[in-house]
C-alpha cells in the first residue's frame, strides 16, 4: 500500500491530468455524467479522452497517456473479434502496466432494494494472470488446451496487498478462496502464498474457503466474509455475486493498482450495449469510480463532496433507475447529484 501512495501522478497548474477511457456501450454517456459533476464540483482535474477503436495504435496511444498522467478512468473497451490471436484490449491494459491487484469493496447503500443487506465485503482479486493468461491453443483437432498462470511472486504481492489493506483498514479477517482440492498445483500455491504471508500478520485472522462453497456462502450467508483474495477468474465471477447481492452492476465501483500506475472503473467491468443510449444506464457505479479516483488523487474534500451528494440521491431521496427497481432516468439521477453538490454547506473551495 505504500507503493500505492508513492504512484506518480500529472500536475499542471495545480490541477491533475487524467487519463479518460470512455470505451463502448454505456462508457460514453457515464463519463459525460462525470464530467459534468466534476464541473459542478469544482474537481480541479482535465481530462485526456482516448477513444480505443480498433487500431493498435489506440491501445499504444493510451498506454502511453497512461504512463504519462498515472491515473485513469475507464469503461468497458469492446474486444469485437472472437478470434484467440485478438486479446482483451482491457486484460492487456491491465497486463502492460502491471496492475497487479483489483479492489472492489463491495458496501451496502442504505434504502437501495436488495436481495442482501448490510454487507461490507472487500474482494480483493488477482489482476493479471490465472486464468486471463490468454494462453490457449488447440493442440490438436478438438482439443483446446488453456493455461492458468499462477506465480509465487504475484500471489505475494497480492496476498501481502490484502493483509495491508486489512491493516490499514481495521479489518479483522482475509479469506482466500481457492479449489486447491482440484486444482493442487496453481491453486494450491495461491494458497499456499497466502498462508506463508498470513504469518507475518498475527492481527489479522486468515481462513480459507473453496470457492464453490463461497458461493453458496455468499448467497446465503455474506455477513461471516470480510476481506477475500483470490485468483483473477473467481475474482471476477465473486465480484459479480456480490454486486447482485448489493443492488446491481450500476453501483459499485473497482480499482486497479500497481507498483506505479492506478486505473478506476465500474466495478463489473460490464459494456451495457443494450442499455446504450436510452438514458436507463445507472450512472453511479462510474460515479464512484470518479470519487476513488479523487480520493486517490488527495483531493478528498472534492471526494467527499460528490459521495454524500451520491447517498443523499440513492439512499434519502431514492432517485433510482430502472436496475434498481425505480423509474428515473440517468439524467434525473445525476441532475439531483448536482443539486445536492450545489446546496452543500461543506465547500471543498
Ligand atoms: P452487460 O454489459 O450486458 O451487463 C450485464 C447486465 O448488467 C445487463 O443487464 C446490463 O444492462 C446491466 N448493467 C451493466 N451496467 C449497468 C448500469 N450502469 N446500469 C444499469 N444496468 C447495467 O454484461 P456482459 O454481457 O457480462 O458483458 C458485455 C461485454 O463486457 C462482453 O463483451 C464481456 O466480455 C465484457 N466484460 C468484460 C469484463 C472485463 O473484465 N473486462 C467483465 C465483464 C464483461
Amino acid at each position: 500500500i505504500k507503493k500505492v501512495e508513492a504512484i506518480p501522478v500529472a500536475m499542471y497548474g495545480g490541477r491533475h491530468h487524467v487519463t479518460m477511457l470512455p470505451g463502448g456501450g454505456i462508457g460514453p454517456e457515464l463519463m459525460g455524467y462525470v464530467k459534468e459533476v466534476f464541473k459542478y464540483a469544482g474537481a480541479p482535474v482535465d481530462f485526456e479522452v482516448v477513444d480505443i477503436g480498433d487500431e493498435n495504435s489506440d491501445l499504444d496511444y493510451a498506454l502511453t497517456s497512461i504512463k504519462r498522467n498515472g491515473v485513469a478512468i475507464k469503461g468497458n473497451i469492446e474486444t469485437k473479434s472472437e478470434s484467440a490471436s485478438v486479446v482483451s484490449r482491457n486484460v492487456a491494459i491491465r497486463n502492460e502496466l502491471d496492475l497487479y491487484v483489483n479492489i472492489l469493496h463491495c458496501k451496502s447503500y442504505p434504502g437501495v432494494p436488495a436481495r442482501q443487506k448490510d454487507i461490507d465485503i472487500v474482494i480483493i482479486r488477482q489482476n493479471t494472470e490465472g486464468e486471463y493468461a490468454m494462453l490457449e491453443h488447440e493442440s490438436v483437432d478438438g482439443v483446446v488446451e488453456s493455461m492458468k498462470v499462477v506465480t509465487e511472486s504475484n500471489s505475494d504481492r497480492v496476498a501481502r496487498f490484502a493483509f495491508e489493506y486489512a491493516k490499514k483498514n481495521g479489518r479483522k479477517r482475509v479469506t482466500t478462496i481457492h479449489k486447491a482440492n482440484i486444482m493442487k498445483l496453481s491453486d494450491g500455491l495461491f494458497l499456499e502464498t497466502s498462508r506463508r504471508v498470513a504469518k507475518d500478520y498475527p492481527e489479522i485472522e486468515h481462513n480459507d474457503m473453496i470457492i464453490d462453497n463461497c458461493c453458496m456462502q455468499l448467497v446465503s450467508k455474506p455477513h461471516q466474509f470480510d476481506v477475500m483474495i483470490m485468483t483473477n477468474l473467481y475474482g471476477s465471477i465473486v465480484s459479480n455475486v456480490v454486486c447482485g447481492l448489493i443492488g446491481g452492476a450500476g453501483l459499485l465501483s473497482g480499482k486497479n493498482y500497481g507498483d506505479h500506475y492506478a486505473i478506476f472503473e465500474p466495478g463489473t467491468r460490464n459494456t451495457g450495449t443494450a442499455i446504450a443510449g436510452k438514458n436507463i444506464a445507472n450512472p453511479i457505479a462510474m460515479l464512484s469510480a470518479s470519487v476513488d479516483m479523487l480520493n486517490h488523487l488527495g483531493h478528498v474534500q472534492h471526494a467527499e463532496l460528490i459521495q454524500r451528494a451520491i447517498e443523499k440521491t440513492i439512499c434519502e431521496d431514492k432517485i433510482h433507475t430502472p436496475d434498481l427497481g425505480g423509474s428515473a432516468r440517468s439524467t434525473d439521477v445525476v441532475q439531483r447529484i448536482i443539486d445536492h453538490i450545489l446546496q452543500a454547506d461543506i465547500r471543498p473551495w
